[in-house]
């Protein structure tokens, strides 16, 4: 059974990747952490840690005390508030990884990190973008997920630590709220549609992004994970997509289930700059063929859940 340590569980990722590593793996086998404090039924089932992951020191003494096998590495300051503070951004994201790696190499552990469509950058290929292809991001946050990817898989040829990770598309869930990112959209105009309010989209008609439903988010994270290595090719980082979508086309896919909604386009500038420079779609053959990456949820199966979950959540 593996033994896990999860680091930045406290978000939109680590809040359901708690549950879900919990009930594969057993509660007391999955050790959850974040800078800030893990209250609630998913956190208290097991293990809590209060862990800054820019202290190596704090991450190497939870993996001694609870003998841990596998990092989920999740600490990171996502697109649109790290371009607010560069700083922050490349201390948190780099600053979290380096220091899981290093444990990673003195206690034998693997390590999953997420990258992110943000490692593409305006010269990479716009449409089914291949898995190995041009990586000149021109966000802070895109610059740490392709020094995130080099360094990761650095540390597995260089000391043959076990690390995997895919890049992410914008992830859609009702539990937690995204932190920051530049796909937010997408999560905050269910939230407007099912309070009855209108929703002010940040982005304008046309930015297409790949986007994923959570259940399928967190189904990559335990699969890839699981993955015969003697099958992966590549390591970090893998391409996943479930759809891509512009805001008129989710607006239409809300509106057919909630008629009265509406929308209007207030860009915003920053958010508007980083989602043109990033892909319009994904290939992620490479992640179907190696480790039998499959995604459920296309919009339509999103829309008619996310409004059900919502409305028990918010009404
Ligand atoms: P989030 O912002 O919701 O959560 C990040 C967590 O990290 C927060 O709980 C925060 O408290 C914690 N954190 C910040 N600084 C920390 C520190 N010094 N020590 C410990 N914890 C710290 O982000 P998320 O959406 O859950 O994303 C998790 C990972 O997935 C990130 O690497 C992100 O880049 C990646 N990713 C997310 C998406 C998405 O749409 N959510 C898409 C692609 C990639
Ligand atoms: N959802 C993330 C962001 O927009 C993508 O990595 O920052």
């Amino acid at each position: 059974m593996k033994r896990i340590l999860i680091v930045g569980a406290g978000g939109q990722i680590g809040s359901e990747l708690t549950r879900t590593l919990r009930d594969i793996y057993g509660n007391d086998n999955v050790v959850c952490s974040d800078l800030r404090p893990l209250k609630g039924e998913i956190y208290e089932r097991g293990p809590i840690e209060r862990i800054d992951s820019t202290q190596i020191m704090q991450i190497a003494e939870a993996v001694k005390k609870y003998n841990i096998d596998t990092i989920y590495n999740l600490a990171a300051i996502l697109s649109a508030t790290a371009e607010l503070n560069p700083m922050l951004g490349w201390n948190v994201g780099i600053g979290s990884l380096v220091n899981c790696l290093e444990v990673a190499r003195l206690f034998g552990c693997a390590v999953f990190t997420p990258s992110s469509i943000g490692s593409f950058g305006p010269t990479t290929p716009r449409d089914n973008t291949p898995q190995d292809t041009i990586q000149r991001p021109t966000t802070i946050y895109g610059v740490t997920k392709v020094t995130g990817e080099l360094l990761s898989d650095y540390y597995y040829t260089r000391f043959g630590v076990d690390t995997r990770s895919v890049r992410f598309p914008g992830l859609i869930s009702n539990l937690t709220l995204p932190g920051g990112g530049t796909t937010d959209y997408a999560v905050e105009i269910y939230y407007s549609a099912v309070k009855g309010e209108k929703f002010v989209c940040p982005l304008k008609k046309g930015t297409f992004m790949d986007m994923m439903y959570m259940p399928d988010a967190l189904k990559a994270m335990v699969d890839i994970m699981e993955a015969d290595p003697t099958k992966l090719i590549h390591r970090n980082s893998f391409n996943v997509t479930a759809m891509s979508f512009d805001p008129e086309i989710i607006f239409n896919a809300i509106k057919k289930y909630v008629p009265t909604f509406e929308m209007v386009y207030e860009p915003e500038p920053i958010k508007q700059a980083i989602a043109d420079s990033w892909p319009n779609s994904l290939d992620d053959s490479c992640a179907r063929k190696e480790w039998g990456w499959n995604p459920v949820y296309d919009l339509d199966k999103m829309t008619v859940d996310m409004l059900d979950c919502l409305k028990k959540k918010l009404l």
